[in-house]
């Protein structure tokens, strides 16, 4: 692998030099082409090598600086963990070995590697299985690639073998299916435990996390994972690996939220000081009264629109779940006078918090900020025909 592995490197940085100075994909792979012969590069062709460098600038919002180093097909990147994710999930499902047994492009193998003992990778996908073999020599890890079908007898046999102590899946779904289920998910988790739970009891996934709690029909932990304040992953752990039934985490500050918290359901009351903006990872696990009774808040609920779910009260959280705003006017939600509140208050700019089709966002926001010369910034919620006005606090 090594020898491949810096042939490959260096073509994927030849490639990639070429895209950034803006040549035809064309050009490109005429030039790729005459390098990957020079170089006698006779695993990848040059249709992969310019996927992997395109993906590499594709990576960069999700994967920082690590894009730059790692190895993605279209589909591996789409479905890849990111490295925040997959370092806490890693940390939980600490193991003496741990089996991935769909493991895609190694994102999150690579976490499993570095903190478990013992870590193994199974992917059906012969491609996506090398590039997972690339990713764990770019990052120096260690961990065991089989390629094939993780639901054979065969693998099940060498899992088995290998002492395994957690199986873990992440499967693959369908990118078209408008309302995600169970159903459509490869390899299928009811078929993951009918065959590894003679191994071991100890397994987890990742599920659809538009799935709200009621829908998974499987046991186990459903631990809904926020990534910067957006919902990013369902984690479902069984048996002896779960903590409770439902679980909310923030990351990357990690605060959690179960529903073993004591709850303080939330009144229907009017708008007060403060605006408090919930994570809709915590609305999606139904975990809302919960984190009130968690941090002690009580507090009304101004906007539940099924998407965006504002609440109000005279105090400050103190929650990574929570976005706080002071209110600072409410009028109607009319353009001409929301612009001369705007006046008053010295604004300069205001970004639109309430649900709008994206090709409005901008035309609406130009006509609030006609005019504006301050330098603040505000937010505008929407209440019914009342317009809300407010300053962010953290
Ligand atoms: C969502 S991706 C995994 C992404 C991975 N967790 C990561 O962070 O990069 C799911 C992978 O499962 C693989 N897969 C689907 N069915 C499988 C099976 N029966 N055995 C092994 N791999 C399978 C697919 O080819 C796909 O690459």
């Amino acid at each position: 692998m090594s020898e491949d592995f810096s042939k490959i490197n260096r073509a994927v940085k030849f490639c990639l030099e070429r895209i950034r100075k803006g040549y035809s994909e064309d050009k490109i792979l005429r030039e790729l082409d005459r390098y990957i012969k020079k170089i006698k590069l006779k695993s990848l062709s040059k249709q992969d090598v310019f996927e992997i460098a395109k993906n590499r600038i594709r990576a960069k919002d999700k994967f920082g600086e690590l894009a730059e180093r790692l190895f993605f097909d279209d589909d591996g990147l789409r479905y890849s963990t990111p490295p925040t994710v997959a370092e806490y999930r890693a940390k939980r499902l600490r193991a003496d070995c741990i089996a991935d047994v769909s493991c895609g492009i190694g994102a999150q193998l690579i976490y499993f590697a570095k903190e478990s003992k013992r870590a193994i990778g199974v992917e059906l996908n012969e491609k996506r299985a090398f590039l997972a073999e690339l990713n764990l020599t770019a990052l120096k890890v260690e961990a065991e690639i089989i390629v094939g079908d993780s639901l054979s007898k065969e693998i099940v046999k060498r899992i088995e073998a290998s002492d395994v102590d957690i199986i873990f899946s992440d499967p693959s779904r369908p990118p078209e299916e408008k309302i995600r289920s169970l159903e459509n998910l490869e390899p299928p988790p009811e078929k993951v435990i009918e065959k590894y739970s003679a191994i071991t009891e100890k397994i987890a996934f990742e599920l659809p996390p538009q799935l709200s709690p009621a829908k998974i029909s499987l046991e186990g932990e459903k631990e809904y994972t926020s990534l910067n304040f957006r919902l990013n992953r369902l984690a479902l752990y069984r048996n002896d690996l779960a903590e409770c039934d439902v679980s909310a985490i923030s990351l990357p500050s990690m605060e959690k939220v179960t529903n073993e918290d004591e709850r303080i359901e939330p009144e229907r009351d009017g708008v007060k000081y403060f605006l408090h903006e919930i994570d809709f990872t915590v609305i999606k696990a139904g975990l809302l009264g919960n984190l009130l009774g968690k941090i002690n808040l009580s507090a009304s609920i101004v906007i539940d629109d099924g998407r965006r779910v504002v609440l109000s009260s005279d105090e400050e959280s103190n929650s990574n779940f929570i976005r706080d705003y002071s209110v600072e006017e409410i009028c109607s939600f009319n353009a001409a006078e929301i612009n001369s509140k705007l006046k008053k208050l010295g604004a300069g700019k205001i970004t639109l918090r309430f649900s709008l089709p994206p090709s409005e966002y901008w035309k609406v926001r130009k006509k609030l900020e006609d005019g504006l010369k301050g330098e603040e910034w505000f937010y505008l919620f929407k209440k019914d025909d009342e317009a809300i006005i407010v300053k962010a606090l953290k």
